[in-house]
């Protein structure tokens, strides 16, 4: 098990470009697996999580080459051209990898099993199995968890589903089962998602239409294969741009980040805060806004966060409880009981977390309530998840003494190179074992 160890007082300055978009580069895969032609890929995030898709799509039969870093060709097969796997599907960490093949698979003609680590096996898959068996689907959970075992065979026929949650993997999985259903899927948000599956169908050629949170898709006969450009991943730049917020000694420029409005709540909830942020150089990856961001410090106030935010800076919350933890006053995030069920329960590790640094908190059963202040060294155990290690990484640059985080390794999952990237800004980060 690998740690990082952090020593405080380090300021950061500079530029960086953060990897590319983890979710933009699974779909771009599983939609290039079924398109007819050969889509080219740049900018693809090589982390375990899409790394784990590729696999997947190669799997089932697409025929996947890797010219250069960061570079993917994918050779669909076609809509209806994916092939019984030979052996079970492992999503690893993803837990997107896995909802979204479950849309997928489920109007495929033949079986198919998903499995994923310690962590995605405790995640709740319901909320996808059950819409797409009222589509006709045939899937089994174990108690509502994976393996996720899908039977081939069933003609898929559209609903019109009104989502419990809002949640962009459920509508993505949907919208996918929707591709070989007969008639047309509709899915109703109760708030706003990431999009970036509607827009990259689109690009696909394939009609999806999207108007104040209803999602209709009327079925292809084929995809069209393109090129996606896949921009910075804003949920990576993120911990950059907290760092800027609570410890910048010069301003710090995150590059080609992708800047979709779906994804962006954390640049409203800092702005509340009193953070200085600017976008600039505005262009668009295909489908995708893309702007660089500048941050300079800025003394923040804490703020009760809109839950109108919530969902679209859902995977933000572990770096955005740190930036409370350092704002003047009290932070209150409700409405995120979501949180729970990411790849650990996000607020009682960020919680337990910050116990360990000296942060007061309390644990609501939807959010947490953070008093800003004072963060101490200490030792907080990350339960291997990504974001929540960056986060306490992030903390160290207002630390009084070193921050050691426990079970990093899947840091790797989203953000492969991130300790040489935080070092080059001024973070005194080490990693160890
Ligand atoms: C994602 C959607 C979000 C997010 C996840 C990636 C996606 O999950 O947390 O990291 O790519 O669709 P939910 O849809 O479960 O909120």
């Amino acid at each position: 098990m690998s740690d990082f160890i952090v020593e405080p007082g380090a300021g950061v300055a500079g530029r960086v470009r953060v990897p590319g978009d983890k979710s933009i580069s699974h779909r771009a895969l599983m939609f290039g697996a079924i398109a007819s032609g050969t889509t080219r890929v740049t900018g693809f995030l090589e982390g375990e999580d899409c790394l784990a898709t590729l696999r997947a799509v190669t799997s089932l039969g697409a025929r996947v080459e890797r010219p250069a870093a960061g570079e993917v060709w994918i050779e669909g097969v076609g809509l209806a051209g994916l092939g019984a796997p030979t052996a079970v599907l492992d999503m690893g960490n993803a837990g997107t990898a896995m909802r979204l093949f479950m849309g997928l698979l489920a109007g495929q003609s033949f079986d198919s099993e998903l499995v994923g680590d310690q962590s995605l096996m405790r995640r709740p898959m319901e909320r996808v199995a059950r819409p797409l068996r009222e589509m006709g689907a045939r899937i089994e959970t174990l108690e509502g968890r994976p393996p996720v075992r899908i039977h081939g065979g069933p003609r898929l026929h559209g609903i019109r589903y009104a989502m419990p949650m809002a949640s962009a993997q459920v509508k993505s999985a949907l919208l996918l089962a929707g591709l070989y259903a007969e008639g047309a899927t509709t899915v109703i948000e109760p708030a706003v998602t990431r999009d970036h599956t509607e827009r990259m169908l689109q690009s696909f050629g394939v009609d999806v239409t999207a108007r104040g949170g209803t999602v209709t898709l009327r079925p292809p006969t084929r995809l069209e294969s393109t090129r996606v450009e896949v921009p910075g991943d804003f949920s990576s730049a993120a911990f950059f741009i907290v760092a800027a917020c609570i410890g910048a000694r010069a301003p710090v420029v995150i590059e080609g980040v992708g800047v979709n409005p779906t994804r962006i709540g954390l640049l409203e909830m800092l702005a509340l805060m009193g953070a200085d942020l600017r976008l600039v150089n505005h262009r668009s990856a295909g489908a995708e806004p893309v702007a660089d961001i500048e941050v300079r410090p800025a003394t923040l106030s804490g703020i009760r966060v809109p839950e109108r935010l919530v969902p679209i800076a859902i995977d933000e919350f572990p770096a955005f409880f740190v930036a409370a933890a350092c704002a003047r006053g009290e932070t209150l995030v409700t409405g995120a009981e979501e949180l729970r069920v990411k790849e650990s329960d996000r607020i009682a590790v960020m919680a337990r977390g910050l116990d360990a640094v000296g942060v007061r908190n309390e644990v609501l059963p939807d959010g947490l309530r953070i008093e800003g202040g004072a963060i101490e060294g200490g030792v907080v155990d990350s339960h291997g998840d990504h974001r929540v290690a960056m986060a306490f990484a992030v903390a160290s640059l207002r630390a009084s003494g070193a921050i050691e985080i426990r079970d990093v390794a899947n840091v790797a999952t989203s953000f492969p190179g991130f300790a040489p990237l935080a070092r080059s800004v001024g973070l005194r980060l080490e990693e160890r074992g």
